[in-house]
């Protein structure tokens, strides 16, 4: 595929907005549609605002923020958002009844050649596309949050899903300059959602069991492990912390690691410990905060995105 796809957004909430500023860097034509009219005139203001930081940052493949906005177009019909479409990005309720709804509709009206592609963060891509005569063309591109700051997308396909399918949206995004981890074949959480949800059972774990607070369990990751993983990944760092590998690593450490597996099965994330966990979070930020402390997050994530991207080109 060449640099003037023509990409369908579904569903311009957060997520859409965020893939739409990634195709739009690209160089794709992203036309919109929401079931909500007055949602594309938002995402259009949100993603004005967007794009000169990201030009500041040397992060819009050096094109101008103006000339982007003149490749977006809302549509007030989803067939005619979808006509010549070759990549479509869902990203509607995370509700599976409407995501069969959705596909359906893109089965009925989307071209043949159209990949049709979910981000849904819990659905496993035969759950919603099973019934439909286009199944081959469907998949999930989860993408963490947002992509066009983070370039890893978990990609899976359904048992039914091509491989050409699968070959043509992960050139697709290799060229969007998303990183595609592709999970080999579907199995509920995908890959970045399993690593976070067994962090995050662990992360209860220790608060319910009284070993640590949750201020101390953030600051492991924010001033500990993070640093690490922003450029190099677990089996890396281990890798790295023996003078003969991770085989040496293994050999050191391996039987203290298993000591410690857990055994207790999946944490309860309500009553109690959710109080004293919410409790943590709320003294520190407020409800009232959250939209500021988002907007500062991202800001942080653009630093950083900017950093990796001038030390890409060091060995
Ligand atoms: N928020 C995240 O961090 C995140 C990360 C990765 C993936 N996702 C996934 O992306 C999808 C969207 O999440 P979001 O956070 O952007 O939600 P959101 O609520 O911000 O946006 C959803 C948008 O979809 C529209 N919509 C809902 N149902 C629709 C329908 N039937 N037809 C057309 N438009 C419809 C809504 O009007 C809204 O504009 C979900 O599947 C979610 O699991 C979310």
């Amino acid at each position: 595929m060449e640099n003037t796809v023509r990409v369908t957004i579904v569903g311009i909430g957060a997520i859409g907005r965020a893939w739409t500023i990634s195709f739009l860097r690209a160089g794709c034509e992203v036309r919109i549609w929401d079931q909500i009219e007055s949602a594309a005139d938002d995402a259009q203001k949100i993603i004005q605002a967007i794009l000169p930081d990201l030009a500041r940052n040397n992060l819009l493949n050096g094109r101008d923020p103006a000339d982007l906005m003149r490749n977006m177009r809302s549509f007030s019909t989803l067939e005619e958002a979808l006509d010549g479409a070759e990549y479509v990005q869902e990203n509607t309720a995370e509700k599976v009844e409407v995501k069969q709804e959705i596909f359906s509709r893109f089965d009925q009206l989307a071209g043949s050649n159209a990949i049709l592609v979910s981000s849904t963060s819990g659905f496993v891509p035969s759950a919603f596309t099973e019934h439909l005569g286009c199944r081959d063309r469907c998949l999930v591109a989860h993408p963490l949050n947002p992509p066009y700051l983070i370039p890893a997308v978990d990609v899976v396909p359904s048992p039914w899903t091509s491989r050409e399918t699968l070959e043509r949206a992960v050139a697709f995004l290799r060229l969007c300059g998303q990183i595609p981890i592709i999970m080999k074949k579907e199995d509920p959480g995908f890959i970045t959602i399993r690593l976070q949800a067994m962090m995050y059972h662990e992360c209860w774990r220790l608060v319910k069991s009284g070993l640590a607070s949750p201020e101390d369990i953030d600051t492991s990751i924010r001033e500990g492990l993070g640093l690490r993983w922003s450029f190099i990944g677990p089996f890396e760092t281990a890798d790295l912390n023996a003078p003969g590998g991770i085989r040496d690593f293994v050999a050191r450490f391996g039987e203290n690691l298993h000591d410690i597996f857990p055994t207790d099965g999946p944490i309860e994330w309500s009553g109690e410990l959710m109080d004293q966990v919410e409790g943590y979070r709320r003294e520190r930020l407020p409800l009232s905060q959250i939209r500021d402390r988002q907007l500062w997050r991202d800001r942080r994530l653009l630093a950083l995105a900017a950093h990796k991207n001038a030390q890409s080109s060091l060995p």
